[in-house]
């Protein structure tokens, strides 16, 4: 075999590789989380029963989960959402099991959240935590 025969196969090659580089540089952004359509049914459906004002959780902690303000004020010592970070917001590592197992939310012996439902939740803090 002379150079010249190879020479396809190595513009092939490179190609590939050029084509797989671009389509990493082009990963789609993760589509935006609503926070009125997609997170608030999460927290009716999980969390309401204990956190909107008089529930057990809400007098427990003063988290108080009926508005996008009251959400965002957080417990008596403070808030539980740091907006751009789900890895170290309060309110994520409860419900994704990451505290100790006395603490995860919801509380008692409701059943934890579905991957899909803690991922929305992480994901709409990562995207700002906003009121949309
Ligand atoms: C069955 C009642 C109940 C349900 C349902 C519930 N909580 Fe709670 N929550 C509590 C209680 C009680 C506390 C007070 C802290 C404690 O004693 O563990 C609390 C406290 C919290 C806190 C504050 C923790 C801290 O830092 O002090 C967060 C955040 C929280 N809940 C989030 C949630 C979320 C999110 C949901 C829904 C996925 C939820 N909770 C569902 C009862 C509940």
């Amino acid at each position: 075999m002379t150079m010249l025969n190879k020479t396809p196969l190595i513009w092939a090659g490179a190609l590939a590789a050029a084509l797989l580089l671009s389509g990493c540089e082009k990963a789609p952004e993760q589509p935006p989380v609503s926070f009125s359509k997609d997170v608030v049914p999460i927290l009716k459906q999980h969390c309401y029963e204990c956190h909107l004002p008089g529930g057990e959780g809400q007098v427990a902690s003063g988290l108080d989960m009926s508005t996008y303000e009251s959400l965002m004020k957080g417990t008596k010592f403070g808030p539980v959402i740091r907006p751009g970070d789900s890895t170290s917001s309060t309110l994520s590592i409860l419900i994704e099991g990451r505290a100790d197992p006395s603490m995860r939310m919801p509380h008692g012996d409701r059943p934890p959240l579905s991957k899909e439902e803690t991922q929305v939740i992480a994901r709409w803090i990562d995207q700002g935590a906003k009121n949309n």
